[in-house]
């Protein structure tokens, strides 16, 4: 279930109609994510398996027919930019959202695609900060865009090596292919196992007896850049010691035995990835089996594993995790989700015991952490598509 509000919905048209004088012709959408296990191993070749879900970019769009894009962000008090499809196009000085959009539509003319002009207006509801995938899913929505729009010969896995390109070199964030392969490809009531070598994927069915729930912490995300890129950095040292082209080309029994080979900082970060990539296979596994004891069992090690090899959590982050793995027990996992540094946890769980959760968040989280969190219940959601 989608919850794209009618309201929501009419706001869009309403901006677009008077920013453009006329109705949109189409829209398109394409859904945040969350990672369930898997954390960094993406840009190191490993699995990992997210779900996209029903929080989303939605843009409604009429065609041009000259070589201009017009945007209006309804989000963002219906700033707009403008730009020429002929001439160079260039990042924006001091809107970020449309260097999302600017870099998206620049890597498809890179790539070869041909097409003219568009009038665009973009909202969504994936709340933006939180490890949630709002950039993703805004590089996917326009993607899928334009590729609806001028039907372009691109797959969905394309449409998300184009978002992540964009990402990488236009916006300059050096992410994995994880939250935008979710996006293009995810699929209702599934979560997706990516081999992020191959790109290849198999849909593991969500079991209907587990809630998925999100707890924001709603702890700033501070250092963010910087700390990826530093654990990218040497999870790519670690692979260069190692002989090996990514940390995917390791087991976990080879890494222990090699361990004298790296700095203490190095093999911790590298075990982290290793033995997460390891987890993820096993919880696929262990989804489709409904085997909720061995999923709770692999998610506190992924979140142990983040905390004290990875070191990408935070206190209220440790405090939450620990709170609810212990009111869940074998009945459900926790764990931080994202690339860390505060963000979001996810938690599945019987749906019965969704209010207690919430509940027991809502007496300890906030006097124990100075934070107030904010809880989602979402479900597996369909990936980008006519909305
Ligand atoms: C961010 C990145 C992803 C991935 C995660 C951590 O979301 O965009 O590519 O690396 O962090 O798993």
């Amino acid at each position: 279930m989608s919850v794209i509000s009618a309201t929501m919905l009419s706001q869009l048209d309403r901006v677009f109609t008077e920013t453009f004088k006329a109705k949109p012709s189409r829209h398109f959408q394409a859904p945040g994510r969350v990672n369930l296990i898997g954390e960094h191993t993406d840009y190191n070749d490993g699995f990992v398996l997210p779900c996209a879900i029903n929080y989303q970019t939605l843009v409604a769009v009429t065609p041009r027919d000259d070589m201009t894009v017009k945007v209006v962000a309804v989000d963002y008090h219906n700033q707009q930019d403008e730009f020429a499809l002929d001439g160079e196009i260039e990042t924006h000085p001091s809107q970020m959202w449309s260097n999302y959009v600017r870099g998206v539509i620049k890597h498809l003319q890179l790539s070869g695609h041909v097409f003219k002009g568009a009038n665009l207006a973009i909202t969504g509801n994936v709340p933006q900060g939180a490890g949630l995938s709002s950039s993703a899913s805004l590089e996917v929505a326009i993607g899928e865009t334009f590729r609806g729009l001028y039907s372009l010969a691109l797959t969905k896995p394309e449409v998300a090596l184009n978002g992540q390109a964009a990402e990488n070199q236009f916006v300059g964030c050096q992410c994995g292919i994880m939250d935008q392969m979710v996006s293009a490809c995810g699929s209702k009531q599934n979560a997706l196992l990516l081999d992020c070598r191959s790109l290849e994927t198999e849909l593991i069915s969500m079991p209907e007896g587990l809630a998925v729930m999100i707890i924001n912490s709603n702890v700033k995300r501070g250092l963010v850049d910087s700390e990826y890129n530093t654990r990218r950095l040497q999870c790519e040292e670690a692979a260069q010691i190692l002989g090996i082209k990514a940390l995917r080309d390791i087991s976990l029994l080879e890494l222990q035995n090699h361990k004298d080979k790296l700095s203490e900082l190095v093999y911790k970060r590298a075990h982290h990835v290793v033995s997460d990539s390891e987890r993820t296979v096993l919880a696929s596994d262990a989804l489709k089996a409904n085997n909720v004891a061995l999923l709770s069992k692999l998610m506190a090690e992924s979140h142990i594993s983040m905390r004290d090899d990875f070191e990408i959590t935070v206190p209220p982050i440790d405090f939450a995790v620990q709170l609810l793995s212990e009111y869940l027990g074998e009945k459900g996992g926790v764990r931080m989700t994202g690339g860390g540094f505060g963000g979001c946890m996810v938690a599945l769980m019987p749906h019965d015991m969704v209010q207690g959760a919430e509940q027991l968040l809502a007496e300890r989280y906030e006097a124990a952490t100075g934070y107030q969190e904010t809880t989602y219940i979402c479900s597996a959601s369909d990936g980008a598509g006519e909305f």
